[in-house]
């Protein structure tokens, strides 16, 4: 097995150069940059990120999900707030965020504390999403054991013919959160290894200050 995993090639692309001295005074507009670039170059689904959580007692959990919102407020995404991410955040506001790109190789990470939106902007978001979409938050339990699938096609289709009746209909659990950085960190990968990263440590006041790392 070591030997097979060594021999999967890993920074293969055609890789982009970074040049930090050009990168502009907010992470946030460095992200948006960087964001284009991947849709440009094909980068297949770049707003899928990672979120690792924490409970009270420092246990770690992590998954993949979408991100929702980049702006100087922070970095949004969305979920139910009793799925156990959900329960994470609530007793434990400490997450972090990572994100791939692989055709590009360029690695982003996003680090700090974060907080649930306002009802308003939570049901804002949950009517965005499709009726399919809304259905399955609105049958609710995630990552809870499932009796039977055939139990959960039935309460499916119930919760579709609810959203299909009463289209304004909000799943009270449902919210967008934001994580406010502490530091955001943009990591260019380097076929050599000689990788480059520039991190931004949060300093007060919307001010960051530019630290690069070593590799
Ligand atoms: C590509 C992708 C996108 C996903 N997007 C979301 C999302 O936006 N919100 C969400 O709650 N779960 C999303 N999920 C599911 C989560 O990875 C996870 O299975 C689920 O939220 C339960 O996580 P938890 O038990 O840690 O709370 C996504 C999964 C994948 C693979």
């Amino acid at each position: 097995m070591r030997d097979r995993l060594r021999a999967i090639p890993v920074f293969a692309a055609e890789l982009p150069g970074f040049d930090p001295a050009s990168a502009p005074d907010d992470p946030a507009e460095l992200f948006v940059r960087w964001l284009d670039h991947a849709v440009e170059a094909g980068v297949p689904e770049p707003h899928v990120v990672n979120l690792a959580t924490a409970d009270a007692a420092g246990r770690v959990a992590s998954r993949f999900l979408i991100l929702k919102d980049v702006g100087p407020h922070g970095w949004s995404f969305a979920s139910g707030s009793t799925s156990p991410k959900g329960l994470d955040l609530d007793a434990n506001p400490h997450a972090a965020l990572a994100c791939y790109w692989p055709r590009v190789g360029r690695q982003i990470r996003v680090s700090g504390t974060v907080a649930p939106e306002d009802p308003q902007t939570n049901a804002a978001d949950f009517l965005a999403r499709s009726p399919e979409a809304r259905a399955e938050a609105l049958v609710g339990g995630q990552s809870r054991p499932m009796e039977s699938p055939a139990q959960h096609e039935r309460e499916l289709v119930e919760a579709r013919e609810r959203v299909a009746r009463e289209p304004s209909l909000v799943a009270p659990e449902w919210t967008l959160y934001t994580l406010a950085p502490a530091y955001v960190e943009f990591w260019q990968g380097d076929k050599d290894r000689n990788h480059i990263r520039l991190r931004y440590n949060a300093v007060g006041d919307g001010n960051w200050e530019r630290v690069l790392l070593r590799p």
